[in-house]
């Protein structure tokens, strides 16, 4: 396994939509997401999708932290995704991504969601989701249409540096 090179925000690669996965079950995928999950492990990351590491193919991988077991990460993987939205109901948090060191937005997202793909093994996966884990596939979704969290933001002055944020919005609200 290796730890992969992040594209950061600039790289056009990060602006494409990435390219639907012909040969899910090839060890060529297999490999990729095994560096993928090293990359996100290294990096401290919840998710990342293949575009960040200059692969632009349709896949992502990410943590459901709030269901996570203590001390254990589980990375779910999932090839071809799609997405649906199953209420209008939205919410507001910030976010961080690893194409964007150390800077977190302010982004609207669904609530709730349905979305389906296919793991690692080549199994389809049918999930629903909400709050923390429907926003992270959210984002890594957007990865792959080639849309980052900065053009997402509720407004224009909800973007920072990480710990400028900290110190003048997450404290007075
Ligand atoms: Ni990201």
């Amino acid at each position: 396994m290796s730890i992969l090179k992040i594209a950061r925000l600039g790289h056009p690669i990060l602006l494409k939509k990435a390219a639907l996965v012909e040969d899910i079950e090839s060890n060529k995928i297999k490999r990729i997401i095994r560096d993928m999950t090293e990359t996100m492990i290294d990096s401290n990351g919840i998710g990342l999708a293949a575009p960040q590491v200059h692969i632009s193919k349709q896949i992502m991988i990410f943590r459901d932290i709030e269901n996570e077991e203590e001390n254990h990460i589980k990375v779910n993987v999932l090839i071809n995704p799609k997405i649906e939205v199953i209420s209008k109901e939205t919410n507001d948090s910030w976010e961080g991504c690893l194409s964007i060191p150390n800077m977190l937005g302010f982004v609207k997202r669904f609530t709730k969601i349905k979305y389906e793909g296919f793991d690692i093994n080549g199994n389809l996966i049918k999930k629903e989701a909400e709050g923390m884990h429907a926003r992270v596939v959210q984002h890594e979704n957007d990865h792959l249409e080639g849309i980052l969290y900065t053009s997402r933001l509720t407004n224009k002055m909800a973007y920072g540096f990480s710990e400028e944020i900290e110190t003048y919005w997450k404290k007075n609200k």
